[in-house]
């Protein structure tokens, strides 16, 4: 029977949370992606293990085995991950890492699988924007950082894991909310919200409307992800953030993404330490864990071109 660890793991997470929906989210996965991968195990398995009734998902008899068979397999597993753990002594150790204000939606998720593994580690997280991660490397203060591409003029080594594509949203009753492919120009008549200085999301949205040679008017400064959905919501402007902020605001329909030409701008998460920093063995897992996992969810497109503008 040729079917893989993956295979299983996203099938046991799609029985659990009983919704494509939810299961991509809980794996920083697509949902066409999570549906293709449960129809190869179907198909490997020869029997069908999910039914859909209206909206509803069921699983079916063999579903029901499967997903008690693949519990009991991940746990195995992470036995025998901990086990192994324990003789290469990675627990015990400390975890210095500081992420920026925009990764702080998705890494505790990951911190959380992290730590099923490693669970002796202690973690140290500061949440902050780009420019005090760039001062925290610099002064060697820190293990790892997950940030936006790093500056290439410092002497770093930085480890693309996942996309971070960037959008425009605005309340559900805003005058462009129906149209399609908006042109960039028609943007220089709205006002946007923009992120402190300093900030990756901030210096991403700057150079791809200056780049394109469209000004838009500034309105208001706000320090943090939450407070830009909030303004917009309140009719105050539009806001350019990461999909990755935007997951509640969407599904309760209180923020739509506007179809804006050449938008979503692609950018990518990196996982980054100075070059020849002897790593703790925890750091080094955690690194090893984030490459792995963030491979999963990286897109073809970045996958073949790696390189995006510098920043
Ligand atoms: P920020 O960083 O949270 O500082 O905006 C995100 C990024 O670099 O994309």
């Amino acid at each position: 029977m040729n079917i893989t660890f993956r295979q299983l793991q996203v099938f046991a997470t799609v029985a659990r949370q009983l919704s494509f929906t939810r299961a991509a989210a809980e794996l920083f996965l697509t949902q066409p992606a999570v549906s293709m991968q449960v129809k190869q195990l179907e198909t490997k398995l020869g029997l069908p293990l999910l039914e859909q009734l209206g909206k509803r998902i069921f699983l079916t008899e063999a579903g029901n085995e499967v997903s008690n068979y693949a519990r009991a397999i991940t746990q195995q597993l992470d036995e025998m991950d901990a086990v192994l753990n324990r003789m290469k002594g990675v627990g015990g150790g400390k975890l210095k890492i500081s992420v920026a204000t925009t990764a702080n939606y998705f890494i505790p998720s990951l911190l959380g699988t992290f730590l099923q593994r490693y669970a002796d580690i202690t973690v140290s997280l500061d949440v902050t924007n780009r420019e005090s991660l760039l001062r925290q490397l610099n002064e060697n203060a820190v293990d790892l950082v997950v940030m936006g591409q790093p500056p290439p003029e410092m002497d770093l080594d930085a480890g693309l894991f996942m996309d971070n594509p960037l959008v425009i949203v605005a309340p559900p009753d805003h005058p462009l909310a129906k149209q399609k492919r908006i042109p960039l120009k028609r943007l220089q008549n709205e006002i946007f919200l923009v992120r402190e200085p300093g900030s990756g999301t901030r210096v991403a949205m700057e150079r791809f409307f200056s780049e394109r040679q469209i000004r838009i008017m500034t309105g208001m400064e706000v320090g943090s992800n939450e407070a830009i959905k909030q303004s917009v919501q309140a009719g105050l402007g539009l806001g350019l953030l990461s999909q990755v902020t935007l997951e509640q605001e969407l599904s309760l329909k209180r923020l739509i993404v506007l179809d804006v030409a050449e938008f979503p701008i692609l950018r990518h998460w990196y996982v980054v330490h100075r070059k020849g920093k002897r790593l703790p063995l925890s750091a080094q897992a955690f690194k090893k864990f984030l490459l792995a996992e963030g491979n999963n969810t990286i897109g073809r497109s970045s996958r073949n071109k790696r390189k995006e503008p510098t920043n």
